[in-house]
């Protein structure tokens, strides 16, 4: 048998003790698959006092992750600790001038210092797997730099934190204002220990700068998504665009553009009846659009212990086989700088307004409307006993700049009642 691929755990926590329990459970069937075993030498964590689920007490333990990273029976530097800084960062770059492969499922590290990692680990012929990183069980980065290696992308978008889905599904399907199903996220446990990270939008817009770096071949550059998080989405805009027959989804969506790279995290609103808009709880669902393979939906679990070892042990397994690949599917060193689309596609777009009932209301939101170039496809007003009345508009396909002309313009009619909605109805 030849020698086995020996594997440093650094973090055991959710994923981590996930990714030991595969290695005993499955060591035959790994090892058959990978053509040699996979074992582990040694892991690292905080507290070495925790009850963690899992019999560690064949693998040497270190307290400093960096030392694991440089032990020399060490062939691939695990990293499931997390953050963008700190030891995650401090141990991945040690693990890599030491001369060790990386997986990781950590999303803030790559979003921030990919392209830095990347281009060290390919200078010192090493490689680093990161297919737990975007999707948890979803193998979308394998789908992407290899099932759709022969494809030019033209849009990634998708639903890629599993809390922000729940959230918006239970606000739905139960009635629930945002912050009481906020509370209930909170102690369901499924919300980071910063809770912005999620709800903010930028967990997930991590995942979409890593994604959008392979399928368009830029460098990794988040700090060009536009971010919007779900804070502010009301059960009375769910409840609406239900009645138009739209969900309303925190969705990524990536494509290169003639004005260049347009990399936008928001909640949008999508066909009731599509793939993303019947998407429930938890869930993710990554869309890919190839030129040759038209449309790729991907759609599983974004989170939790099984899914997420499952994508880390996916890398390993690669790894013990031989399977090398460069971090974000081509040289690091060859990757084009992403230059950042300022406008977004024109779409439809979703308002919606509180208007003072009197006569000629709705003509002043018309006259506004034309006036910045805005088209009206569908429009409703509902019932209400006062003397405010709850108008709902679908734009035809417009720019975001003229949706902010617009909502710039309808504070100076003087018959607006509170602070109108703005969302983008995407095509999907
Ligand atoms: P977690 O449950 O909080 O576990 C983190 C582990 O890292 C703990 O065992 C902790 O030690 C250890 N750790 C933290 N700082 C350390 C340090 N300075 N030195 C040594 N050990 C340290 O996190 P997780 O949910 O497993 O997530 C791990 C990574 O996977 C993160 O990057 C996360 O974004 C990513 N991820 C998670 C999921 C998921 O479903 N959980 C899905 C996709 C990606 P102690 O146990 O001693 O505190
Ligand atoms: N907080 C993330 C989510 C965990 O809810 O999807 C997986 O990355």
């Amino acid at each position: 048998m030849p020698d086995p691929l020996r594997l440093g755990i650094a973090g055991l926590g959710t994923v981590g003790i996930g990714v030991v329990k595969i290695v005993q459970a499955h060591a035959d069937l790994i090892a058959a698959r990978a053509g040699r075993p996979v074992v582990i030498s040694a892991v690292s964590a905080r507290d070495r006092t925790k009850n963690r689920d899992a019999d560690l007490s064949g693998y040497a333990w270190e307290v400093d992750p960096v030392a694991l990273a440089r032990r020399a029976d060490v062939d691939v530097f695990v990293e499931v600790m997390g953050g963008s800084e700190g030891a995650a960062r401090a141990a991945t770059e040690a693990a890599i001038a030491a001369g060790k492969d990386v997986v990781t499922a950590n999303k803030a590290l790559l979003a921030h210092h990919g392209q830095a990692l990347a281009e060290s680990a390919e200078a010192a012929g090493r490689v680093i797997r990161f297919e737990a990183a975007v999707a948890g069980g979803i193998p979308v980065i394998k789908t992407l730099t290899e099932g759709l290696a022969g494809n030019r992308i033209t849009r990634v978008m998708g639903v890629m934190n599993g809390t922000c889905n729940y959230i918006l599904t239970r606000m739905e399907s139960a009635g629930l204002p945002y912050e009481t199903v906020f509370e209930e996220a909170r102690q369901l446990g499924y919300l980071e220990a910063d809770p912005t990270l999620d709800v903010g939008g930028i967990d997930a817009g991590h995942k979409l700068s890593l994604l959008a770096s392979i399928a368009f071949g830029t460098r990794v550059s988040f700090d060009a998504v536009e971010l919007e998080g779900i804070e502010r989405v009301s059960i009375d805009d769910i409840r609406l665009a239900a009645d138009m027959g739209l969900k309303i989804k925190l969705l990524g969506v990536a494509q290169m553009t003639g004005r260049g790279l347009e990399q936008r995290m928001s909640p949008c609103l999508v066909p009731a009846d599509s793939p993303l808009g019947q998407l429930p709880g938890g869930t993710n669902m990554v869309v890919l659009e190839g030129d040759s393979v038209g449309q790729i939906v991907l759609r599983g679990a974004g989170a939790g212990q099984g899914p997420t070892a499952s994508a880390v042990m996916g890398d390993v397994i690669d790894l013990a086989r031989g399977v090398r690949m460069p971090t974000f599917g081509r040289p690091a060193t060859t990757l084009d700088a992403a230059i950042a689309a300022k406008a977004t596609a024109p779409a439809e777009h979703y308002l919606r307004m509180t208007l003072q009932d009197k006569p000629g209301a709705l003509a002043k939101i018309a006259t506004v409307l034309g006036e910045s170039g805005i088209s009206i496809n569908r429009m409703r007003q509902y019932g209400h006993a006062d003397a405010t009345a709850p108008v709902l508009i679908v734009t035809h396909k417009t720019t975001r700049d003229s949706i902010d002309r617009a909502l710039a313009g309808f504070a100076a009619t003087g018959v607006m009642v509170g602070e109108p909605v703005a969302l983008r109805i995407e095509p999907v």
